[in-house]
């Protein structure tokens, strides 16, 4: 069974999707760690609550962003880690683990990429009065939210959607894709530690 490492910085409904499929056998693989950059971010409380270290690490406390990577990567090969999944992770991954991680690190947004990349996808769809937005589960590369596309599913935005209800609609398609996508993953052979 394939190990991931989750990155998140916030609530973690999409952690918490991910390790509810996992508990279910619908995901085989292993969640060995939760990485966070936020202090007191309650997808922590998540991972404690089932049994999964959770480790924080504040990028101010180093020097470098390299200094920083450098140790999260140690924790990942310390662990056998094969693919590092961002959910929520509202952090620029590095060339420090880009390296190591090259074509093992997936990210999800909440909008239609290239479209509305960055913070608050949501609430930048509705200020362009967009009429679509959507979700999108990618393969992380040096830019911010770009990197080859795995998948995308649109959502329909009404006349009178306001930030929350955009966001639970994203949300219920987020919880549902990404488990499978990973799944998915968990059968490719570049998926897996050297
Ligand atoms: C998710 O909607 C995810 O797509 C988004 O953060 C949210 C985290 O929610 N990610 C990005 O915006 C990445 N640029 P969660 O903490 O409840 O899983």
């Amino acid at each position: 069974m394939k190990n991931i490492a989750v990155f998140a910085s916030g609530s973690g409904s999409n952690f918490q999707a991910i390790l509810e499929m996992v508990q279910e056998g619908k995901l085989e693989a292993n969640i060995s760690l939760l990485v966070c950059d936020k202090q007191g971010a309650y997808v922590t409380e998540r991972a404690k609550e089932a049994g999964i270290p959770a480790f924080v690490f504040c990028a101010k406390d180093y020097l470098s962003k390299a200094d920083y990577e450098a140790e999260i990567a140690m924790l990942l090969k310390d662990n056998n880690v094969d693919l590092i999944v961002l959910a929520g992770y509202m952090r620029l991954i590095g060339s420090t683990l880009l390296k190591e991680y090259e074509g093992r690190i997936v990210n999800i947004h909440p909008s239609l990429l290239p479209a509305f990349p960055g913070k608050d996808a949501i609430g930048q769809a509705l200020a362009a009065k967009a009429n679509w937005s959507g979700v999108t589960i990618h393969f992380v590369d040096e830019g911010m939210d770009t990197g080859p596309i795995i998948v995308q599913e649109r959502v329909r935005i009404a006349k009178n959607e306001t930030h929350e209800s955009l966001q639970r609609k994203i949300q219920v398609i987020e919880h549902k894709l990404y488990p499978e996508i990973l799944q998915m993953l968990m059968t490719r052979e570049e998926v897996e530690t050297r």
